[in-house]
């Protein structure tokens, strides 16, 4: 049997969240059923913050009472705090994700505090989430460069990633949030990381904004990674980290793990039919190499 890598699928919030087009409740609920169609399980399909800061994620949660309960589906609310939380949890969501990073700089810029300060407020959520049976997944964004501080020591990645665990989340997303880094040092990154955690807990979230997020990505599965972030048609980037581009294509992600033997549970018709979907929908360029030449391969 082939080995399993999950793939998280993020374009719903962290893809649209940055696309200058606010969707409407049912443009997002299409794109998530799209998504589902396609065999992804895991989906972050929103996030619980302030309209103000985001407004391309307003009503995540009357989004999220629309879309389809079902046991084998993992559909999550990204939540800054405990009112986030509480949106997250008043619609039935049982798993929300709470986000700092590794860099005081972007910390402030993106939640308007410091790392300290983020881990307390994620406290209340912790405390509220084992009581309400909600799993917490955590994210660290900057983990090799932050837009404004440049270089980041891998030693306080792994100084926040074990902070997080501690404190409870089941699974850490390391992010590459500029998309600036190359293969050898995001190896770094996981040494200093694997020496002192579980693989298993780890997660890989890589921006494209140079082309190297499927290069970082086969070096993460060396390093013994199985969980991947990636957001359909490298839709996205981050408000906070200006000039990044997308996540890496969900497209490409499959592309590289069926060639190199890893089993994802996706069907390719049905997730290139939600690529051109979503791309018609925005009216913008598919970011992914492997969807631009199968949908013109297809047509011709
Ligand atoms: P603040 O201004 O410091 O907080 O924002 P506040 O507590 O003073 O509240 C200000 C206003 O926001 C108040 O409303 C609150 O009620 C409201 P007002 O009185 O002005 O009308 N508010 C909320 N509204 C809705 N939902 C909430 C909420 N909390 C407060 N949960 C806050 C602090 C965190 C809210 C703000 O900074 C925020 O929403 N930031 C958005 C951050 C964000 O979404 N960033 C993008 C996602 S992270 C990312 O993309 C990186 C990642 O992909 C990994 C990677 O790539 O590295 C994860
Ligand atoms: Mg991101």
């Amino acid at each position: 049997m082939s080995d399993y890598v999950k793939i998280v699928e993020v374009g719903p919030r962290d893809g649209l969240q940055n696309e200058k087009q606010a969707l409407s409740i049912e443009q997002r609920l299409s794109f998530i059923n799209d998504l589902i169609d396609a065999g992804l399980k895991s989906i972050e399909v929103g996030s619980c913050v302030s309209a103000k800061w985001v407004p391309q994620m307003a009503q995540s949660d009357e989004l999220f009472k629309l879309l389809p309960q079902r046991n084998d589906l993992n559909l999550s609310l990204l939540t800054p705090n405990l009112k986030g939380f509480e949106a997250a949890q008043a619609v039935g969501c049982k798993e929300v994700a709470v986000f700092t990073a590794a860099s005081e700089s972007f910390t402030r810029k993106n939640i308007n505090c410091s790392i300290d300060e983020s881990l307390e407020r994620f406290s209340e959520i912790f405390q509220a989430a084992q009581a309400n049976n909600v799993r917490v997944r955590g994210y660290v964004s900057c983990i090799v460069d932050c837009p404004y501080e440049g270089a980041i020591d891998p030693k306080q990645v792994v100084n926040v990633v074990k902070r997080l665990h501690d404190m409870g989340c089941y699974e850490i997303s390391l992010g590459e949030t500029i998309g600036t880094a190359t293969p050898d040092r995001v190896q770094k990154v996981w040494q200093a990381c694997l020496a002192e955690l579980d693989s298993k807990i780890l997660a890989g979230h890589f921006h494209n904004t140079y082309g190297m997020a499927i290069a970082n990505i086969y070096q993460s599965l060396q390093q013994g990674i199985r969980v991947f972030d990636s957001s359909l048609a490298g839709l996205g980037g981050c408000p906070y980290a200006k000039g990044s581009s997308g996540n890496v294509a969900t497209e490409d992600l499959y592309y590289l793990l069926s060639h190199i033997g890893y089993e994802t549970g996706i069907n390719l018709e049905k997730l290139m039919l939600a690529s051109q979907n979503i791309n018609q929908i925005l009216n913008r360029k598919n970011l992914s190499n492997y969807a631009n030449t199968y949908l013109q391969q297809s047509c011709a």
